[in-house]
This record gives structure tokens, C-alpha cells and sequence, in this order.
């Protein structure tokens, strides 16, 4: 199909982040958003207002009956991503559906199934692979420039962090755990991105609760819940090791008593290393020339990420481009997922 044509897309969920997606679409000239459904149907209908969106909906399943609808964005809590998305392509919609994939690797193969059975695209969206600074190193790897990779080094640490403190985000039920499903999951998939996804051996890992069930450590990100429960963690570490000898360690948390929250990649290869802080939005490549250390920093042209996000799924809708999130890729990130908690439920290492 060529681009003479808009996408007609419907919105599912109109919390935080559906807000992060209408302003990416708006930059998206072959494409529209006609609909929003959340249950909190007062919710859909003030984005609509803000948006201009025509349709609202209390029910997405509604949205779904749209025969207009091309595609939609899957906006909800961690739970129903995965029921949603296969609901979405059954009724024949492409689906863009927020990370975590899903709570765990069932759901995961059961949506691959769903997009395979439908013939619909199913991305994941995992918008920090298309920033400036992960696009550039992500260069820098394909031709070679850092050598083989041996170690990583990755984290989302916050000081003050945990979102909305009772509601879905802190119950395992609805989330499937906590900072290690929510904003690890960035990172653990932004490093084996760059690094192109090599075959885990084992996993060990911990996770802590030391803020949450004090109330400490909340952010305003979310809707607090007072009478809600914290059964998640507030903090995880992980070690992978790899076929290929590489090895991984992973650190995220919500609340913990660090100088500010940091979210680091720091790649170790054999002819050169790079450190990417995708809080100050810094990038820097340390090489060795003529045997003296050189250090540089790069300052790759800034672009809109979820705007280039939201591209490249419009792209995958028109057979120009595959996605760059596929959902065997976010499969694969599930399954560590998955075995980070069971170490740290067992006190093993976890062999894949
Ligand atoms: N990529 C990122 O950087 C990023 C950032 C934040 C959140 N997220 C992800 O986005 C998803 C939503 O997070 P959020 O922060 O917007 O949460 P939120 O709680 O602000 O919004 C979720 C919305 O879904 C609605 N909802 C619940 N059940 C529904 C149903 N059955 N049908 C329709 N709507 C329903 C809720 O009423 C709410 O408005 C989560 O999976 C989260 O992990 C991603």
C-alpha cells in the first residue's frame, strides 16, 4: 500500500503514555487518530477534547467493531496487554503495543501466534532504540568500530521513583512485578538490541523491597491508590552470561539512596567502549590512539524518538520497513525477564 492514503488509528488506554503517542502521531503526516477507549471513559474523552479525536469509547472492544480502524496502540496496564493485543488482531488491526510485551512468555508466544494467525503487524513499542544516542552506537557496532563486545554494564536507577504507589504498577497481579518489568525492560532491551540479541546461558538475580511497603520513595507519575496494596520489588539486579562469553549486569529501581536517578549503558568492547546517559542525553566513546587513551563525545542530530517510533511502524504497515521492535525480540527479553525473578524467588542462577 503506498502513502496516499492516512492510517486511521485507535488509541487503547488514555493514561500517561497515551499522551506521549498523540503527540508523536500528530508529527506523522500518513497518519490520524480517530478513536480512544479507556474505561474511564472521562479519561478518553478529555484526551479526545485535547486532541481532537472524533470517537470515544468506555469499551475498546467498540473501537475494535470500527471497520475504519487500521491499526491501534495498546496504552494499557501490563496486564491486559496481552488479551488486548490479541483481541486488536483478531479484528484485523495492526497493533503497536507498549512495553513490557507482556507479563510473561505464554502471553508473549500467544500474541506472536495472534499476529501470525491475523497477518497483522505487531510491534513493541521500545522507544529508546530509536533515540539519536542508541541509533549512533548502534552504528558504531554494525561496522565493527568497538570490537567484540564482552561486557555490559546497564541500569534505570531512580532515587524518588516508584509510579503510582497502589494502583496496578506496584501489584504483581497487574504489572507482573516492578521496576525490573517496567523500566529495566528498557534497558535489557536496548543492550541486546545493540548488541543483536545473543543466546543467554544463565541468570542470577535479586530483587529488594525496601521503599514500597514504608510508602517512601513515590513519584507523581500515575494515579496513587491509598487503599491499593506494594507486593512488587523496588529494586532488582541481574547478571546474564552469554553463549559468546558476554556478560551482562542490569540495576533498576524505583526509590533507592543514590545522588539522582541515572539511566546508563556502558558497552565494554575489545577495540573501544561507549557510555550512553540517557538522562543527560550524553554519549561517549573511548578508543585508544597511537596507545594514548582518547575520549570523545558525540553529539548525534537529535530527533523526536517516539516520532521516528511511530515511522517505522507506519512503514511496517506500508511493507517498506520491518519493525524494529519485533515481538520474537521482545519475547526473548520476556524470558529474562521471567528468569531474573525466579533466581531471586529461588537464590539460584537460572540455566536457559
Ligand atoms: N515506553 C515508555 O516509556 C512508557 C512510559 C510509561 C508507561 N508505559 C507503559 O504504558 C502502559 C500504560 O502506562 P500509563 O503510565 O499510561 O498508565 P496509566 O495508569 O496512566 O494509564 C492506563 C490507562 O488504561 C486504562 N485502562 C485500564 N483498563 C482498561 C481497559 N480494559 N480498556 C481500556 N482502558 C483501560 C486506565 O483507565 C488508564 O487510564 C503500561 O504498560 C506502561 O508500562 C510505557
Amino acid at each position: 500500500m503506498t502513502s496516499n492514503r492516512k492510517w486511521k488509528i485507535g488509541i487503547i488506554g488514555a493514561g500517561g503514555i497515551s499522551e506521549a503517542h498523540l503527540e508523536a502521531i500528530k508529527e506523522e503526516l500518513r497518519a490520524e487518530v480517530v478513536a480512544i477507549a479507556d474505561v474511564a471513559v472521562e479519561m478518553a474523552a478529555n484526551r479526545a477534547a485535547r486532541h481532537g479525536i472524533p470517537q470515544v469509547f468506555g469499551d475498546f472492544r467498540e473501537l475494535l467493531a470500527q471497520p475504519q480502524i487500521d491499526a491501534v496502540v495498546i496504552c494499557v496496564p501490563n496486564y491486559l496487554h496481552a488479551d488486548t493485543a490479541m483481541q486488536a488482531l483478531a479484528a484485523g488491526k495492526h497493533t503497536l503495543c507498549e512495553k513490557p510485551m507482556a507479563m510473561n512468555v505464554p502471553q508473549a508466544e500467544a500474541m506472536i501466534e495472534a499476529a501470525k494467525q491475523a497477518g497483522k503487524v505487531l510491534m513493541i513499542a521500545q522507544n529508546n532504540r530509536f533515540r539519536s544516542e542508541a541509533q549512533y552506537v548502534k552504528g558504531l557496532l554494525d561496522q565493527g568500530k568497538l570490537g567484540q563486545i564482552y561486557h555490559v554494564k546497564t541500569g534505570w536507577v531512580r532515587r524518588n521513583g516508584i509510579p503510582g504507589w497502589g494502583s496496578w504498577f506496584t501489584q504483581k497481579e497487574l504489572a507482573g512485578g516492578g521496576p525490573l518489568i517496567d523500566i529495566g525492560v528498557h534497558m535489557l532491551d536496548l543492550a541486546l538490541w545493540l548488541v543483536g540479541h545473543p543466546k543467554p546461558v544463565s541468570v542470577l538475580g535479586q530483587t529488594y523491597a525496601q521503599f514500597g511497603p514504608r510508602k517512601k520513595g513515590l513519584s507523581e507519575w500515575g494515579r496513587r491508590d491509598e487503599n491499593g496494596t506494594f507486593d512488587v520489588e523496588d529494586m532488582a539486579v541481574a547478571m546474564i552470561t552469554f553463549e559468546n562469553g558476554m556478560t551482562l549486569t542490569l540495576d533498576a529501581s524505583w526509590a533507592s539512596h543514590i545522588e539522582k536517578e541515572n539511566v546508563f549503558l556502558h558497552l565494554y568492547g575489545q577495540e573501544g567502549g561507549t557510555s550512553l546517559n540517557l538522562m543527560e542525553d550524553t554519549l561517549t566513546l573511548y578508543q585508544d590512539w597511537q596507545g594514548s587513551p582518547a575520549t570523545t563525545k558525540i553529539e548525534p542530530r537529535r530527533e523526536k524518538e517516539r516520532v521516528k517510533l511511530f515511522q517505522n511502524f507506519v512503514d511496517s504497515l506500508e511493507g517498506t520497513a520491518e519493525p524494529l521492535c519485533t515481538p520474537e525480540q521482545a519475547l526473548y527479553i520476556n524470558r529474562l525477564i521471567e528468569a531474573i525473578y525466579a533466581s531471586a524467588q529461588s537464590g539460584e542462577a537460572v540455566r536457559l
